[in-house]
């Protein structure tokens, strides 16, 4: 385990990026409802003079002004006078990741496809041809594909029933694959990789171009033509890591809102956790795992919690749920049949298994996305293999069973996960990995609210605590925090748990529920929501760990450079430091040597600091208020607490020349700040005598019987004279980068 080690010496530096240098800004003005273009353009031009971009649909809610960076105060004044605008947001550039397609541009390799599934392998997978047989296919149901476009040789697509371009190249046509490949296994006729609802209607969106490029604006367009064009499903094929792009995500509940059921892949970025794509991870949205041949999560495949909670709150589950995504056939450009891997790949096998849902019921009952979300949940078996509910979500899709459970369908409340019971291990990962105690920092249950009754719906009352007395509910201490309103169709509820002081010394179980009232539409419905948690008598101080997360920055907005300096291929990092996302092995580390470790999102001056051992500061990148650093030192003194920094690298000469052209966007990204703080981290370790320096190193060296790949860290410019220290031989790498452009 080498960040055990490295912990003691050096700093895991990120540094976050974000793009500016440009001449011209493309802004998007938003406007508070739907307007013709004449309408837009007066308003417009009578404020301001810009460049306004043409919009392909007569009435849109935004438009798109180039404006020079020099006026752009000047355009906000004059803007914020109008009242039909609501917000202006700058277009982002999107740029999709498809490593394994350009593989895919060869013609298919017969000898290699007894490897593959085809179609009719995944139908008798997921047992679709089951409902085939019943004659639901997918008819009648509306689904637009956000991609590259489709091939022009369509002879195997008969049910496209209309061919948008979004994009600025002027064409649908779609030469990398992609888009065709997945219109294919939605609804493709070809033989071997025929579609799963090939009597489903297909909408083509071209929304990225043949280099994999697309804006925000583009989508917005796409969005509002498939809400003119009365659509059922989405398949969104975007995904990366920004939850903040905010006029995407309102367009993304406004369409759900609207009925429309979006299904979007959870992401490729597994097996570390904390990788959940957007828009997958929204609560109103299907996000879709992969799993493989062996009905394992597929390595690839992006895992929770999501993490812009962090860091006061917790998480949420994702994905939904899992289905098969690794090598499976789908049409490929030049005729016969190509094999892909990917959530990509396991995202429409899902929108095609809803397709088939929604054939199978009448049309004014299409328009749920929560009742979709619930009888999918309801059906899905939960894998074998011992994948946690962060992997798996509800577990694998079983297409049969979430159709029994739509024919027989009443609208409900349902909570995902619908319980929480620390005796269900590994499912109930990470819960059912550390046993909770009396003094303990609450431990919290992120549940999401799914209202099929309605796309909105309330909260009323306080929800009420109800301990089970027969098992040993009194010793519980809750605290709930919840959104009053649901809406669009989904909502939370969090649990915070403490345990009583009078528990200090119980070892055994406890549980309790929680009854929620939610109004819709002048009818109120009582739902209840249980939990058993494993209580065990208050650790020993020496095994007690206190983790600071509130040091974290929520990444994004911008990017971070990556810990590692030598992974040049991908230089941003977007994961957010958790010790159940990527610090997952750390943690795992520590609770198998018998330490138990509490993670505090509040200033260290909200804890009792006595209580610990240690406490672990990882890649900190906000400062210490003078009074934390107070009650660190006082904790140390007294209390004999040890502080533990882990790091990585800082040097501002270097977070200057790391700046990069993105060629794709033409615009120049450089590390803003020096990610993690070291100045901030070393005013705290200054105050007992430490000091982290800027020169970066890498290379090995032998700790104990270990080899320590020490591979981006600082040297230690400053111990006090008794300081017992560890010397290693390493390499300057900061010389490496001091050349080029
Ligand atoms: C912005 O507005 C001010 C006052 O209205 C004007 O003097 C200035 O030239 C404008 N700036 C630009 C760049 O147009
Ligand atoms: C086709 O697949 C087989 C088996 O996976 C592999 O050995 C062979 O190299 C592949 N051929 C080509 C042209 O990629
Ligand atoms: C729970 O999740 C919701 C939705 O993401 C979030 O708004 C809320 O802050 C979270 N609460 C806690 C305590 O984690
Ligand atoms: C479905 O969405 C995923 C990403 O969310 C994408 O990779 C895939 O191409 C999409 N499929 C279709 C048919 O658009
Ligand atoms: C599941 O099992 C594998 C191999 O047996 C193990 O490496 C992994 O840690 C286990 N996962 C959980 C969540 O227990
Ligand atoms: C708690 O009880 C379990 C058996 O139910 C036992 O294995 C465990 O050692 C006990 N723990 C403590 C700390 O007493
Ligand atoms: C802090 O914890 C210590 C040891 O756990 C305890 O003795 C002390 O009373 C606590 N202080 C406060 C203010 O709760
Ligand atoms: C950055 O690293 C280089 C190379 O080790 C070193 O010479 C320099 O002093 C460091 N600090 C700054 C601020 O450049
Ligand atoms: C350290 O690096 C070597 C290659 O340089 C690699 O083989 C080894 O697995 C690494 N060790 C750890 C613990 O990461």
């Amino acid at each position: 385990m080498p960040e055990m080690l490295k912990l003691i010496l050096l700093l895991l530096l990120i540094s976050f990026v974000n793009v500016v240098y440009s001449d011209t800004k493309d802004i998007i003005v938003s406007y508070n409802g739907y307007y013709s273009t004449k309408f837009r353009q007066n308003l417009l031009t009578k404020t301001f003079i810009a460049e306004i971009q043409a919009r392909p649909i007569e009435f849109s809610d935004f438009d798109l002004v180039k404006i020079e960076s020099g006026n752009f105060e000047n355009f906000t004044r004059a803007i914020s006078k109008i009242k039909v605008i609501l917000k202006i947001s700058e277009d982002k550039t999107h740029f999709r990741n498809l490593n394994e397609f350009k593989k895919g541009l060869l013609r298919p390799n017969k000898s290699s496809s007894k490897h593959y599934l085809d179609i009719r392998q995944i139908a008798d997978l997921i047992r679709a041809d089951r409902l085939w047989m019943k004659g639901f296919m997918g008819e009648g149901i509306d689904i637009a594909v956000f991609d590259t476009g489709i091939t022009r040789r369509r002879t195997f697509f008969k049910n496209v029933k209309s061919i948008y371009d979004f994009t600025n190249e002027g064409n649908s046509a779609d030469l990398i694959g992609h888009g065709t490949f997945v219109a294919g296994l939605i609804a493709s006729s070809r033989r071997r990789c025929s579609g799963i609802a090939p009597k489903s209607n297909l909408h083509i969106y071209k929304v990225f171009t043949n280099q994999q490029l697309s804006t925000t604006s583009w989508f917005l367009d796409a969005f509002n033509m498939a809400l003119q064009s009365k659509i059922h499903i989405i398949n969104l094929s975007i995904g990366g890591p920004d939850f903040t792009d905010e006029p995407f995500m309102s367009k993304v509940h406004e369409i759900t809102s609207n009925g429309i059921i979006i299904i979007s892949a959870i992401g490729n970025d597994g097996p570390v956790f904390g990788t959940l794509n957007n828009p997958a991870d929204q609560g109103d949205v299907i996000g879709v795992g992969g799993i493989n041949l062996e009905e394992k999560i597929a390595k690839f495949s992006s895992r929770g919690m999501t993490t812009w909670e962090l860091p006061e709150g917790y998480g949420r589950i994702k994905p939904d749920i899992v289905t098969y995504g690794s090598q499976i056939f789908g049409p490929s450009l030049y005729g016969g049949c190509r094999s892909l891997s990917g959530t990509s790949v396991a995202a429409p096998v899902i929108t095609g298994a809803v397709a088939i849902l929604l054939s199978s019921i009448p049309e004014e009952r299409r328009r749920n996305p929560a009742m979709i979300k619930q009888v999918l949940a309801e059906g899905a078996k939960k894998l074998e293999t011992n994948a946690s509910m962060f992997e798996q979500g509800s577990g694998k899709l079983d297409l049969p069973a979430s159709f029994y459970y739509l024919q027989k369908y009443l609208p409900k409340i349902s909570f995902f996960p619908s319980y929480i019971d620390y005796l269900e291990c590994p499912y109930m990962w990470p819960y059912c990995s550390q046993p909770i105690y009396a003094d303990a920092l609450p431990t919290i249950f992120n549940i999401t609210i799914f209202n099929g009754y309605g796309i909105g719906g309330e909260i009323i009352n306080e929800p009420i605590f109800e301990p089970f007395e027969d098992d040993n509910g009194a010793f519980l201490d809750v605290h709930l925090e919840y959104s009053q309103k649901i809406w669009p169709w989904s909502g939370y509820l969090a649990v915070f748990i403490k345990i009583k002081p009078e528990a200090s010394n119980f070892n055994g179980t406890s549980s309790a529920q929680i009854r929620l009232k939610v109004k819709t539409t002048n009818k109120i419905h009582e739902t209840i929501f249980k939990f058993r948690v494993k209580i065990i008598p208050t650790p020993l101080k020496s095994q007690r760990i206190l983790w600071d997360q509130f040091r974290q920055m929520r990444y994004p907005p911008g990017y971070f450079a990556r810990d590692n300096l030598e992974q040049k291929n991908s230089p941003l990092d977007w994961n957010a430091d958790h010790p159940h996302t990527n610090f997952k092995d750390l943690y795992e580390h520590l609770r198998e040597n018998g330490y138990f470790i509490e993670i505090s999102g509040y200033p260290l001056t909200c804890t009792n600091l006595s209580s610990y051992s240690m406490i672990f500061i990882v890649d900190p990148e906000e400062e210490y208020f003078p009074a934390e650093i107070k009650a660190i030192q006082k904790a140390v003194k007294n209390n004999n607490l040890n502080v533990i920094a882990f790091a990585d690298w800082f040097n501002s000469t270097l977070i200057k020349k790391i700046q990069f052209m993105d060629d794709n966007t033409g615009k120049l990204w450089f590390p803003e700040t020096g990610g993690c703080n070291i100045p901030a981290l070393n005013s705290l370790l200054n105050v007992f005598g430490f000091a982290f320096g800027d020169v970066i190193l890498n290379g090995k060296f032998e700790f104990g019987e270990s080899i320590i790949n020490f591979s981006s860290g600082s040297t230690l410019i400053k111990a006090p004279k008794n300081a017992k220290l560890g010397m290693a031989k390493l390499n300057d790498i900061v010389s490496l980068f001091f050349f080029c452009n």
